[in-house]
C-alpha cells in the first residue's frame, strides 16, 4: 500500500534537524519528502501532526534466542518487542544453544527469521577456535562476535593467539564481549561470599580486555567494535586508543541503572557486564556527550521468570531491552540529557554506518521507508504486562517516560500502530555496503 505521512516533524539528515514535511512512501521506499504533498486517491494518509518522524532505530545487539531457546524469545516475539519500541532493524547475536559458527547454522537462522520477523535483521557469526581459520568466507554478515570473557553459553575465546587468527581472517567487523577471563576467575573467587556481582566481575576485567583487544585490532588494522562499555576505565582507554576503525556501544541498562538496582533486585539486575557504580554511569553519559560512544545498543537478552527466580548466583545473566530503549531515551531528551538528533545519530545513523547497512538508517528519497513516529508529549508507562518479549518482564517496570512510540514502518509497511501489530508484514535481511 502507498502511504502518505502528513504533517510530521521529519528528521532531515543534511541539517541534522527536524523540519515539518510530508513523506510519500511507494512500495518499500521513500519517494518524496516535501513541504506539502497532495494525497492521491489510493494512498493511505496518516496524520502525523504534532509528531516527530525518526529513521527506524537499528539495534546492533540483540539475542532473539532462535533456534534453541524459543521459550525465552523467538523471531516473532522479539521483533514485536522491537517494532513496539520503534526499532526497524536488529542484528542478532550468535550465542544460541547451538552457536552460529557455520554457514549451515547461519542459513538455518535465515530461514527462521524470514518467516517470522516483523522487522529487518542481520546476523553475527560466532568467532571461536573451531572456525577461526574459516572466517574469511563470511562476508554476508553484520560481523563476527567474540567472547573474550565467558557469558551465556560457553563460547569463550580466552587465548589471544586464537583472537589474533580471528582478527587476521575477518572480512567483517569483529565485535567483542570484552572481559578478561583470568581476572573474572580471580575476582569471582575473591568476592564469591559477598554475592556482589559487580565485585565478582570488577571494572578491571573489562578495562584490561578492552586494552588488550583494542591494541590487537589496531595492530591488524581491522574494523573493530566493543560491545556494552560499562566502566569509566574503558572510556579512559578509548580516549587514548580509539581510531576511525574502532567503534563502541553502550547499553541502556548501564545508562539508566547501577549496582543499587542489582542489590535491590538480584537476578533481575544481573547481566554481563554487570551494573556498575554511579560514577561509571555518569562516565558513560559523558562518553556519549563527547562523541566517544558511537551507538546505543540494547543487548536485549531475555530470560524467563522461572529462570531468574532462582538463587542469584545460579540465575542466568541478561535483561530484555529492545522495547524500552526509545522510551527511555525520549525521557532523557525530555530531561535535556540528550537532543533528539543525538538519539537518531546513536541509534540509527551510526549503527547503519558502522555495520555498512545498505540504504538503512536515514530518511532520504530513494532509501528504504524504515521509520518511527514518536510523540514527545505522550507518556509511556513501562509495565511487565505490556512487554512483547516472551520473558514478560522488564527491569524498568513502573517507570513513566515522557515520549512514546506511535507507529513503526518497516520497508514501507506499517508494522506497529498504537498498540496494534500487522503480522502479515515481514522484515528482510539487510544487505551490506562494504
Ligand atoms: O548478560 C548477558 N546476557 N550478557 C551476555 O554477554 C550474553 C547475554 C545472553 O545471551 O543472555
Ligand atoms: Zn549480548
Amino acid at each position: 500500500m502507498d502511504i502518505l505521512l502528513h504533517g510530521g516533524m521529519v528528521y532531515g539528515s543534511a541539517q541534522g534537524d527536524f523540519v515539518r514535511a510530508d513523506i510519500r512512501i511507494h512500495e518499500d521506499r521513500i519517494v518524496d519528502i516535501s513541504a506539502e504533498i497532495l494525497p492521491r486517491a489510493w494512498e493511505k494518509v496518516v496524520d502525523c501532526t504534532g509528531k516527530h518522524i525518526l529513521p527506524g532505530l537499528i539495534d546492533a545487539h540483540v539475542h532473539f534466542r532462535e533456534p534453541g531457546a524459543t521459550h525465552k524469545e523467538d523471531f516473532l516475539s522479539g521483533s514485536k518487542a522491537a517494532a513496539a519500541g520503534g526499532v526497524t532493524t536488529v542484528l542478532d547475536m550468535p550465542n544460541n544453544s547451538t552457536p552460529t559458527t557455520t554457514r549451515e547454522r547461519l542459513d538455518e537462522k535465515r530461514g527462521l527469521a524470514r518467516v517470522k520477523s516483523l522487522v529487518n535483521y542481520g546476523f553475527y557469526i560466532l568467532g571461536c577456535e573451531e572456525n577461526a581459520n574459516d572466517l574469511a568466507e563470511f562476508e554476508d554478515i553484520a560481523g563476527i562476535k567474540v567472547y573474550l570473557g565467558s557469558s551465556t553459553g560457553n563460547y569463550l575465546t580466552e587465548d589471544l593467539g586464537v583472537f589474533a587468527i580471528i582478527l587476521q581472517n575477518a572480512r567483517r567487523r569483529v565485535v567483542v564481549h570484552a572481559e578478561n577471563e583470568g581476572l573474572l576467575r580471580f575476582f569471582a573467587a575473591k568476592h564469591r561470599e559477598s554475592q556482589l556481582y559487580h565485585k565478582m566481575r570488577d571494572n578491571l576485567c573489562a578495562a584490561v580486555s578492552v586494552a588488550e583487544s583494542t591494541l590487537m585490532a589496531r595492530h591488524f588494522a581491522k574494523p573493530f567494535h566493543i560491545a556494552h562499555l560499562s566502566t569509566k576505565e574503558e572510556l579512559a582507554l578509548l580516549r587514548l586508543f580509539k581510531t576511525p576503525l574502532i567503534t563502541c556501544e553502550v547499553s541502556p541498562h548501564h545508562l539508566f541503572l547501577n549496582e543499587e538496582f542489582f542489590c535491590a533486585r538480584g537476578a533481575y539486575g544481573k547481566m554481563n557486564p554487570p551494573l556498575r557504580y554511579n560514577t561509571d554511569q555518569q562516565a558513560l553519559w559523558d562518553g556519549i556527550r563527547e562523541g566517544l560512544v558511537d551507538m546505543i545498543a540494547t543487548d536485549h537478552a531475555p530470560h524467563t521468570h522461572d529462570e531468574k527466580d532462582t538463587a542469584v548466583m545460579e540465575a542466568p545473566c541478561g535483561v530484555p531491552g529492545v522495547q524500552t530503549m526509545l522510551p527511555l531515551l525520549l525521557q532523557a531528551v525530555h530531561e535535556g540529557r540528550l537532543a533528539l538528533r543525538d538519539v537518531v545519530r546513536l541509534c540509527a545513523l551510526n549503527p547503519a554506518k558502522t555495520f555498512g547497512l545498505k540504504d538503512r538508517g536515514t530518511i532520504r528519497e530513494g532509501g528504504y521507508a524504515d521509520l518511527c513516529v514518536v510523540d514527545l508529549v505522550a507518556e509511556t508507562i513501562i509495565l511487565n504486562e505490556t512487554q512483547y518479549s516472551k520473558c514478560g518482564w522488564t527491569p524498568f517496570h513502573g517507570l513513566v517516560t515522557k515520549g512514546s512510540v506511535v507507529m513503526t514502518v518497516v520497508n514501507g509497511s506499517i508494522v506497529y500502530h498504537e498498540g496494534m501489530f500487522y503480522e502479515d508484514v515481514k522484515g528482510k535481511e539487510v544487505e551490506y555496503d562494504n
